[in-house]
């Protein structure tokens, strides 16, 4: 069960106007296309200060001192350092001893991360599991390209993992393709490389990730709830990835929900990347939306192709 949350969004944030100046685009595309008004982005701080802060929330939050850590699991695609490891990183600034590591399923990291530690707790090998996903979306953007750069923001975000059966059902999907989204690694200076034109920026073909978006949420969270003999209509709250607007539209109505189950942050924050369902998490979490017994459907997708879902009774 998930007994604590924490959130952290860098202080710079640019709003729509701000990419009028900067590419070929008007703040009425951006919203009316995406949902997107505003995006928080790295200038002063780091993407490990963020982590961290979030991981101090949620231990506040779930009242655990960093010591009780039986492990840290870090999503993200890339910390500040290769090595070491974000999870690393955040387990020396708040005290811990625990071991730590990183995974990367892109936008789909808290979704694999919370399954990991639902598995490590089951077995019995662990008791208490820090999840933070944290990502730094404007290290791959190219800001000349107007069909990313308006889309994503930097951010952070962590749970606390407990033993306890709130949760209900998880199940991460993985389907390797580079021809929909990636980010190349950029290679460093070599006498034997040849330097690519579009190294370590993200490439995307927006229609065909919108389209497989829409269906991986809609099937994994229609899978979910007829694995547990539960329809959509059981669900009080659906905390989808926060992409775009129009994704989450399309979940609504092929789900057959009402607007008011589905939360979103995606005007002030954009696409977070893992960072985006914890941040949710938490910022709901805050102000008191959830109640003892809750059904929660939370849903992600992103690069890999990586997706997942799961139901969740909150037990807050
Ligand atoms: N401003 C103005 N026009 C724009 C902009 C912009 N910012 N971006 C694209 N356009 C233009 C295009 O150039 C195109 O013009 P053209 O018709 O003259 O060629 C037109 O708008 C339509 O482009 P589309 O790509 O068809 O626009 P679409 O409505 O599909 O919206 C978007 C593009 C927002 C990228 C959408 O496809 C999308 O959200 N896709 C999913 C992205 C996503 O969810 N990513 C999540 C995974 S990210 C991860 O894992 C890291």
């Amino acid at each position: 069960m998930i007994t604590g949350t924490g959130s952290c969004a860098p202080s710079s944030s640019a709003g729509n106007v701000f990419f009028e100046r900067l590419v070929d685009t008007t703040d009425e595309w951006i919203t009316a296309r995406t949902g997107i008004k505003n995006r928080h982005i790295i200038s002063g701080e780091t993407l490990s200060e963020l982590a961290t802060a979030a991981a101090r929330r949620a231990l506040e939050s779930a009242g655990t001192e960093a010591a009780e850590l039986d492990l840290i699991i870090c999503a993200t695609m890339q910390g500040d350092y290769i090595i070491p490891s974000m999870g690393c990183v955040v387990q020396r600034e708040i005290g811990a001893t625990c071991p730590a590591f990183d995974l990367n399923a892109a936008c789909a990291g808290f979704l694999f991360a919370l399954d990991v530690a639902d598995g490590l707790i089951s077995s019995g090998k662990y008791n208490k599991i820090l999840i933070v996903c944290s990502d730094q979306l404007s290290k791959f953007i190219d800001y000349s390209d107007r069909s990313t750069c308006v889309l994503f923001g930097d951010g952070a975000g962590a749970a606390v993992v407990e033993r306890g059966d709130s949760l209900r059902y998880i199940r991460i999907c993985s389907k390797g393709d580079a021809d929909l989204l990636s980010i190349n690694s950029a290679r460093p200076k070599s006498p034997f490389f040849v330097e690519g034109k579009s190294q370590g920026y993200l490439a995307m073909s927006g229609q065909d990730v919108f389209k497989f978006a829409v269906s991986a949420v809609v099937g994994s969270i229609k899978e979910a709830c007829a694995a547990m003999g539960i329809t959509p209509d059981d669900i009080d709250y659906f905390l989808l990835h926060q992409a775009n607007g129009r994704i989450i539209d399309m979940a609504k109505s092929q789900l057959g929900q009402p607007c008011e189950k589905f939360l979103t942050n995606l005007a002030e924050y954009g696409n977070t990347s893992a960072a985006s369902i914890p941040l949710l998490l938490d910022e709901q979490r805050r102000k008191g939306t959830f109640k003892r017994g809750d059904m929660l459907a939370i849903s992600g997708f992103g690069g890999g192709l990586c997706w997942g879902t799961c139901l969740l009774k909150w037990a807050g």
